[in-house]
């Protein structure tokens, strides 16, 4: 057998391993059977129908008791209903410290899962199985968890870092294209803020389907590119925000958008405008704008929206800068692995930028 590919989050005691490609199912299932007899599967209800069964079975194969537990699919994962309505599970059923829980599902699923696995027994042992690629390269790496409140995404949170990680290919054959291409917007942000080689090769041969040979290369580049930015600044508290390129606008495009654009889609928008920002004050090429647009075009993601409402997303913006207590922070770029951050912008930079994308 060869050895399913690893990229480690440096942490100190805290560090684990991301397994990536054909067998990350297989060699996390391992992990978790060394570390205990018993794992509670949290599972996204829609992944639980696709892929449950083969996740229980790895798990069993490999010595553990597995139990499903489901979560509902996507986003409702995320209330602290859910969260309560697990733990409460877990403690009839007589869960223990010693015990572990899997989380298997997208983003929604590894964050409520995990955000259950810090708090149950005041914190217990947890894996990952992401099935979304946005999932595989961004959300289940970093140990970030949160649930939702009625005012807003990921509000009630914690970090707690995974054991192991395990990105298996075979999950993503199910995903629906749009979702497959929203998770590409993840991976040319990971590609813009850090490895400048591996968006020259997605501008080559982008990997528009599950199958595509080249895919688990591509997710291994992005959680490297995750590692090394987490390893420097577990908690957020510098470095880390160049993770967040595109993210200031496309958090409010996607807000305002009110479900018409996936955050992927949304990020793209973001990104376009944030390299924009950035040609405008003379921080970066233009022609650079031209190959990020020209990539995203490709892969299938919007680069203009004329249905954009300024005033809207400015009000937003202010908003949230309310809820921050401070200036928003611009992740601008003065190029391909180069992210700065611009907490003082005149309020009419993004404006700027925002009409851009209406053309
Ligand atoms: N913790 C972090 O650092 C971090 C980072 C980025 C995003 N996130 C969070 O991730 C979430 C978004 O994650 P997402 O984009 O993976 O979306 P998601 O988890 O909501 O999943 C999207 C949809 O795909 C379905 N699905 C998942 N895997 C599937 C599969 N293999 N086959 C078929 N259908 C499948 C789900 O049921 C859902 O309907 C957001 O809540 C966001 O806040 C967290
Ligand atoms: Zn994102």
């Amino acid at each position: 057998v060869t050895p399913v590919p690893a990229v480690r989050i440096d942490l100190g005691a805290r560090s684990y391993e991301v397994l990536i490609g054909p067998g990350a199912l297989a060699e996390t299932a391992a992990r978790v059977g060394a570390a205990t007899a018993k794992a509670a599967v949290l599972a996204d209800e829609t992944v639980a129908r696709l892929h449950g069964e083969a996740a229980r079975d790895a798990l069993v194969a490999a010595g553990a008791v597995a139990e499903l537990f489901t979560l509902p699919a996507g986003e409702r994962a995320k209330e602290l209903a859910v969260v309560e309505r697990v733990c409460r599970e877990l403690a009839r059923g007589g869960w223990e410290r010693g015990d572990a829980i899997v989380a298997l599902g997208g983003g929604a699923a590894t964050d409520a899962a995990g955000f259950a696995a810090a708090v149950y027994l005041r914190g217990i042992r947890w894996f990952a199985l992401p099935t979304t690629l946005l999932a595989q390269v961004d959300a289940a790496i970093g140990g970030k968890t949160a649930v939702d409140l009625p005012e807003g995404k990921n509000l009630v949170g914690v970090f707690h870092q995974p054991a192991a990680v395990g990105c298996d290919p075979r999950f993503l054959h199910t995903l629906p294209p749009r979702e497959l291409r929203a998770g590409l917007a993840e991976v040319v942000k990971a590609a813009w803020i850090g490895d400048a080689e591996l968006f020259a090769a997605l501008e080559r041969d982008p990997p528009l389907h599950a199958g595509h040979p080249a895919l688990p290369e591509v997710v291994r580049r992005c959680v490297a590119v995750k590692a090394k930015v987490v390893s420097a600044d577990e908690r957020e508290s510098g470095p880390r925000e160049r993770l967040n390129f595109g993210h200031t606008l496309g958090h409010a495009i996607e807000t305002e958008a009110r479900g018409r654009w996936l955050h992927g889609e949304a990020v793209a928008l973001g990104m376009v405008a944030a390299v924009r920002m950035s040609v405008e004050r003379g921080l970066c090429e233009a022609p650079l704008l031209d190959r990020l647009e020209a990539l995203l075009e490709r892969v299938g993601l919007p680069t203009r929206d004329p249905d954009l409402d300024p005033t809207a997303l400015q009000a937003r913006l202010r908003f949230d800068k309310k809820r921050r207590g401070g200036s928003p922070a611009w992740q601008l770029t003065a190029g391909l692995g180069v992210v700065t951050v611009a907490r003082d912008l005149p309020e009419g930079a993004p404006l700027a930028a925002v009409e851009y994308l209406r053309r």
